[in-house]
């Protein structure tokens, strides 16, 4: 009996110890258990055998917006369903397939979770795997960090990045297009030139004087594809003044009207009270382009509406344009609307989604050109199946900007083609057959030509020369000295001397931000002969030069 309460005794003992071990077991537990709930770091284990919640902590419970209850006794899978992104199901999914599939034990990836309301954050998820004795998966428990400034930060990081990426793409397209159309002017200033000289030497109306008329249909065509290409890499030569831009508008409006067709309405409000400084001529190619693409974008009608506004910018507006007053322009249709995949490449050149021979994809890429080099800026807005607006920035006038009628005033008089000219013009192209061409046409009328091959040269020669030299007629762009330094220098010794720019292309911004002076003229390359000996002709016969037009089209 002694023996057996003994026994009893000492099985008493084990018991308590057990029991005390048990006690002190679950003290621990729970002072873990407590650990992970107040934890800062969202935390909870799914079970992925019973799915459900084995536990969730209360930062988990708050970035989701779910009280800690409603998670522990709700389904697992609709709980990730409803808090998890819809673009990131598939990505955590896969995650969690190949910790069952015992391939991995840990797994992270960034997901987005989406608070009950509706608030969308990103997050790190850390995934560890818990395994029964054979292997299989018991349970997951899952760890968050915060990643929503950062991966902000980096997605506006990638998007300047791209925007970087693609303004250097366009920026080196532009300046190909620029070098491509300032030589294939000069190519088509020889081939409209001979052969136009050709054909005053072929009997008229006959097969050979038909065949020289194709080539000069074919040039002119090229010519106004090397102008589009010009315009787009903001290097042709602009002609700028103050004008009033609702005048353009309503100027243009029956020439709208005509090309959009009786079933688009075309509707304007215009605000704006100040005048714009830019080339009233580009600006309606800016115009013309927009109204004929929303024309395409609405082939069952719609309404087409031009609006004007006058609006000042900040120093931090978001169009990259300098703090200052501007008037807007927005062009809107209630067309087809653009896709988000076509958006980024509208304003390329060559982009089209028209079919071959309907668009050369061009027009925007004029537009743009344009609208950059007027010191300007455009945007677009666009939503599929409800239209497109185009909003276009452009550098109010000064108040003491002259007006249109002192920049160009009375046009220049039509030239008496006398027999005999007597006066001396220097021809200064750095084009071997344009100059050829040029000093050929003047000969041919009875000038005294002197030839330059480059600025250095001209100055001499009219250093050399000794008399007067009555006009200049020189290309812009030419290695070492510019046409615009050659004019000057030649100014100081011949102060009566006029000059004719002869230029497709200008990379000298002094041309392009101020009307050209008294005196001074332009005339675009490509030219026929006749364009030149008329330009000529006229700015060496008109009586006072003060009076004259700046402007020769
Ligand atoms: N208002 C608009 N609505 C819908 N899509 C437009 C609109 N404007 C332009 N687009 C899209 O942008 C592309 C490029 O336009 P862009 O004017 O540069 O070339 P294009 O009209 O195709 O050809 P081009 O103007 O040289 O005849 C168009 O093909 C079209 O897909
Ligand atoms: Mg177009």
């Amino acid at each position: 009996m002694a023996d057996r309460v003994a026994e009893l005794e000492n099985e008493l003992a084990r018991v308590c110890a057990e029991r005390d071990e048990l006690a002190r077991r679950l003290k621990e537990a729970d002072r873990y258990r407590t650990a992970v709930n107040i934890a800062q770091v969202p935390m909870m284990c799914v079970s992925a055998i019973e799915g459900r919640y084995l536990f969730a902590n209360e930062a988990f419970a708050r970035i989701i917006g779910w009280t800690v209850d409603e998670i522990l006794s709700g389904d697992a899978y609709h709980i990730w369903v409803t808090v998890t992104h819809p673009d990131d199901l598939e990505v955590e999914r896969r995650a969690i397939e190949r910790l069952a599939r015992g391939e991995a034990d840990v797994a992270r990836h960034e997901k987005r979770l989406i608070h009950k309301n509706g608030e969308v954050r990103w997050y790190v998820a850390h995934v560890t795997a818990l395994r029964l004795p054979d292997g299989r998966l018991e349970a997951i428990i899952v760890q968050f960090t915060d990643v929503h400034e950062q991966r902000e930060a980096a997605e506006v990081r990638e998007r300047l990045e791209a925007e970087l990426r693609q303004k250097q793409k366009l920026e080196a397209l532009g300046k190909l297009a620029g070098g491509v159309a300032h030589d294939f002017n000069n190519r088509l200033v020889i081939i409209m030139g001979y052969t136009e000289l050709l054909k005053r030497s072929l009997p008229e109306g006959g097969t050979l004087a038909q065949h020289a008329d194709m080539v000069l249909t074919s040039a002119q065509r090229a010519a106004e594809l090397t102008h589009q290409l010009l315009a787009y890499s903001r290097r042709q030569v602009l002609m700028p003044q103050a004008f009033d831009l609702n005048e353009t508008v309503d100027r243009m409006r029956r020439l709208l009207e005509r090309l959009i067709g009786e079933d688009i309405q075309l509707v304007t409000s215009l605000a704006a009270e100040h005048r714009i400084f830019g080339d009233p001529g580009q600006i309606e190619q800016v115009i013309l382009n927009l109204a004929l693409n929303a024309r395409d974008a609405m082939p069952n009608g719609g309404k087409l509406t031009l609006e004007t506004s006058d609006v000042s910018l900040d120093a931090d507006n978001s169009e990259g344009l300098p703090e200052g007053d501007y008037v807007t322009l927005v062009v809107r249709d209630t067309g087809t609307g653009i896709p988000e995949s076509v958006l980024p490449h509208i304003f390329e050149p060559f982009f089209t989604t028209k079919a071959t021979g309907k668009g050369t994809g061009l027009g925007l890429a004029t537009v743009d050109g344009i609208v950059h080099q007027s010191g300007g800026s455009i945007r677009v807005e666009s939503r599929v199946g409800e239209g497109t607006a185009f909003t276009i920035r452009l550098p109010r006038a000064r108040a003491n900007a002259p007006a249109a009628e002192q920049a160009s005033p009375a046009p220049l008089p039509e030239p008496t083609m006398r027999s005999r000219n007597f006066e001396t013009v220097l021809v200064c192209d750095d084009d071997d057959g344009v100059r050829k061409l040029v000093s050929d046409l003047l000969v041919f009328r009875g000038y005294r030509v002197l030839e330059a091959s480059n600025g250095r040269q001209a100055l001499e020669l009219a250093a050399r020369h000794g008399e007067a030299i009555d006009l200049l007629v020189t290309d812009v762009v030419m290695p070492e000295m510019g046409g615009n330094e050659l004019a000057r220098k030649l100014k100081e010794r011949h102060p009566r001397l006029r000059v004719l720019y002869i230029s497709g292309y200008s990379d000298d911004a002094s041309l392009l931000s101020a009307p050209l002076e008294p005196g001074t003229f332009f005339l675009p390359k490509p030219f026929l002969p006749a364009d030149l000996t008329r330009a000529v002709c006229s700015i060496l016969e008109a009586p006072n030069r003060a009076q004259l037009a700046d402007r020769i089209d």
